[in-house]
C-alpha cells in the first residue's frame, strides 16, 4: 500500500515537472486573450511583450522610469550581488584586487578581460605615459575658465574639445565603422587614460592660479601628484603612503556595471558619437549629486552638520524629508557593501600621515545612528562609497568640488571597457525609450508676439510624390 502510494506520487512529481516550461502566461483580461511569452535567462523581453494588443490593437507597453527592473544589455565587466554584497570585477574579488593589485593592473584587467603579465603591463603604462601631454590649444582653453570655475566643468569641456583633435575618431568624418580596428580603438583608449590626469591637475592648478605642470615618467598616480604639487626649482616627491591610498581608492572606484554613468556612455556609442564625447557625456552623468558628485555633497553635508553633536538632529530632517542623508543609499546594494568598509581602513592611514578629519567622527556618527534606526532599516539604507571617500580626500588636501574629478578619472575606465563592450555587442542599436505623452495635441497657433521684422518663408511642401506611388511596404517604414 505504502509503495503504491510513493509511486503515486512520483508519477505526479514527474507530471509537474513535465508542465514546467521556460515561459510566462499572461491573460489579457481586457480582451480575454492569453499569450505565452518566454523567459530567458530570467527575463522577459520587451519586444515579445509587444504582442499583447488591447481591443483596438494598440501595443501594451512596458513602463520602468529610472530602469528600476529594466536590462540594457549583458556584459562581462562586472558582477554585482547588491542582496549578498558581492562585487566583482572580471570576476575578481574587489577586495582582493584591491589589497594586491594597482589601479592601472586593474584598468587594464577591466579594458581587457585578462589581468596583464609583466610584459603587457609595462607595454600598457608605457603607452598612457606618452598620450600623457596636454595639447597647447586645448591647455590654452582651459586656461580661459574663471578661476572658482568648477573642476567637473573643465574636466568635462576638456574631455569633449579633446574630440577636435581627433577627427580620426569622429565617425562623421572618418567613417562609420572607424572603430572597428582594435588598434586604433586602443590608441583612443590609451589616450583618455593618459591624459585623463593631466586634464585633472590642470583643473585643479587653474583653481589654485598656478601653472600648469607637465607630466614626467613614473608611476600613474605619482606622476598625477607630482602635475597637482610641483612648484618650479623644487624637488617634489609624493608620500608613499598617500600614493597607495589613492590608488586604492581609485580601484575601488573604477567599475560599477551599468551605473549611471555607465549607461549614459552606452547610450551615447548607441548613436555612433565619438569616444572623447561618450566619456564627456559619461563624466556629465557622473557630475550629479546623486551619482559621484556625492562625495562633494557629503562634504559640504558633513561641514554643514559641523560636529556629533548636531547630528541626531540631522537625521531627524532627513526621517522627515527635509534633507537628504548624502553617502547613503543605493540602487543596487540593500546591504552593508564592502567598499565604503575598505576606505574607512584607508581613512585612518591617510590619517596617519595628513593628520586625522574631524568630520570622519561626524560621518562615523552619522553611520552609528542612521545603521540602528528604523527609517533606514526599513528601506535597507546603508553607508555607500561616497559617505568616506570624501573625508579622505579631504584629508589629502582636496577642496570638496575636486572630489567628484577624483570619482571620474578612475570610473574612466569602466567608461572604456563599456564603451569598448558595447560596440562589439551583436544585439546593438540606438537607444531611444519610449515616451507617454501627457501634453496639449493640435492646437491653433494665436502669435503672442509681433515680430514686425520677421521673414516669412512659406513651407507649403511641393508634392512631388504622392501617397499612391509609395509602395505599401514603404509606406510604413518609420525614419
Ligand atoms: N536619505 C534619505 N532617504 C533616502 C536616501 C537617503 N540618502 N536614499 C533613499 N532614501 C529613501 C527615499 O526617500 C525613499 O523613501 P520613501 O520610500 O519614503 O519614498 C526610499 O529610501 C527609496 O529611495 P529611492 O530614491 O527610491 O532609491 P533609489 O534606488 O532610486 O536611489 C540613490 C538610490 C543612491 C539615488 C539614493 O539612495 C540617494 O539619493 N542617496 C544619496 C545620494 C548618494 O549618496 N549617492 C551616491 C550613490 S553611491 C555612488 C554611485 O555609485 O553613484
Amino acid at each position: 500500500m505504502k509503495r503504491i502510494q510513493i509511486l503515486k506520487r512520483h508519477i505526479q512529481a514527474v507530471k509537474v515537472k513535465e508542465e514546467v516550461k521556460d515561459t510566462l502566461t499572461v491573460l489579457d483580461n481586457r480582451t480575454g486573450v492569453k499569450y505565452e511569452l518566454p523567459i530567458r535567462e530570467n527575463m522577459i523581453s520587451a519586444k515579445n511583450l509587444s504582442t499583447v494588443k488591447d481591443s483596438k490593437g494598440n501595443i501594451t507597453k512596458y513602463i520602468d522610469p529610472g530602469y528600476l527592473n529594466t536590462v540594457s544589455g549583458h556584459t562581462r565587466v562586472s558582477f554585482v550581488d547588491g542582496e549578498q554584497g558581492i562585487l566583482e570585477y572580471r570576476g575578481y574579488s574587489i577586495k582582493e584586487l584591491a589589497e594586491k593589485s594597482t589601479f592601472i593592473e586593474v584598468a587594464y584587467l577591466l579594458i581587457y578581460e585578462d589581468l596583464p603579465t609583466i610584459q603587457q603591463l609595462e607595454e600598457f603604462s608605457k603607452k598612457i605615459m606618452n598620450h600623457s601631454s596636454l595639447p597647447i590649444e586645448l591647455r590654452n582653453i582651459m586656461s580661459c575658465f574663471k578661476n572658482d570655475a568648477h573642476p567637473m566643468g573643465m574636466f568635462i569641456s576638456a574631455m569633449s574639445g579633446l574630440s577636435t583633435f581627433h577627427p580620426e575618431a569622429n565617425p562623421a568624418l572618418a567613417g562609420q565603422s572607424c572603430y572597428d580596428d582594435p588598434y586604433k580603438r586602443d590608441k583612443h583608449i590609451s589616450n583618455i587614460l593618459g591624459i585623463s590626469p593631466t586634464i585633472s591637475a590642470a583643473a585643479y592648478r587653474h583653481k589654485n592660479q598656478k601653472e600648469f605642470n607637465n607630466p614626467r615618467d613614473g608611476g600613474y598616480i605619482e606622476n598625477f601628484f607630482y602635475m597637482l604639487h610641483h612648484e618650479k626649482g623644487t624637488d617634489y616627491q609624493p608620500h608613499p603612503v598617500l600614493v597607495k591610498a589613492l590608488d586604492v581608492m581609485f580601484i575601488l572606484h573604477a567599475e560599477h556595471g551599468f551605473s549611471c554613468s555607465a549607461a549614459a556612455v552606452r547610450h551615447l556609442a548607441s548613436a555612433n558619437t565619438d569616444v572623447y564625447n561618450c566619456i564627456a557625456g559619461g563624466a556629465a552623468a557622473l557630475y550629479g549629486t546623486l551619482h559621484g558628485g556625492a562625495n562633494e555633497a557629503v562634504l559640504r553635508m558633513l561641514m554643514k552638520i559641523g560636529s556629533k553633536a548636531n547630528v541626531p538632529a540631522f537625521i531627524e530632517k532627513v526621517k522627515n524629508k527635509e534633507e537628504k542623508l548624502m553617502g547613503f543609499g543605493h540602487r543596487m546594494y540593500k546591504c552593508y557593501e564592502i567598499r565604503p568598509k575598505i576606505v574607512k581602513t584607508i581613512a585612518l592611514k591617510v590619517f596617519e600621515v595628513c593628520g586625522r578629519e574631524e568630520l570622519f567622527d561626524v560621518a562615523l556618527e552619522i553611520e552609528q545612528i542612521a545603521l540602528k534606526d528604523p527609517y533606514f532599516i526599513k528601506r535597507r539604507l546603508f553607508p555607500n562609497i561616497d559617505l568616506f571617500s570624501g573625508v579622505v580626500y579631504k584629508a589629502m588636501g582636496f577642496p570638496p568640488e575636486f572630489c567628484p574629478v577624483l570619482f571620474a578619472m578612475p570610473r574612466l575606465v569602466s567608461w572604456l571597457a563599456h564603451w569598448s563592450e558595447f560596440l562589439d555587442d551583436p544585439n546593438r542599436k540606438i537607444t531611444r525609450p519610449q515616451q507617454v505623452y501627457t501634453g496639449h495635441r493640435n492646437r491653433k497657433y494665436v502669435p503672442q508676439c509681433d515680430i514686425k521684422a520677421q521673414v516669412k518663408i512659406d513651407l507649403e511642401v511641393p508634392n512631388t510624390i504622392t501617397e499612391a506611388q509609395i509602395e505599401p511596404s514603404d509606406r510604413y517604414m518609420n525614419p
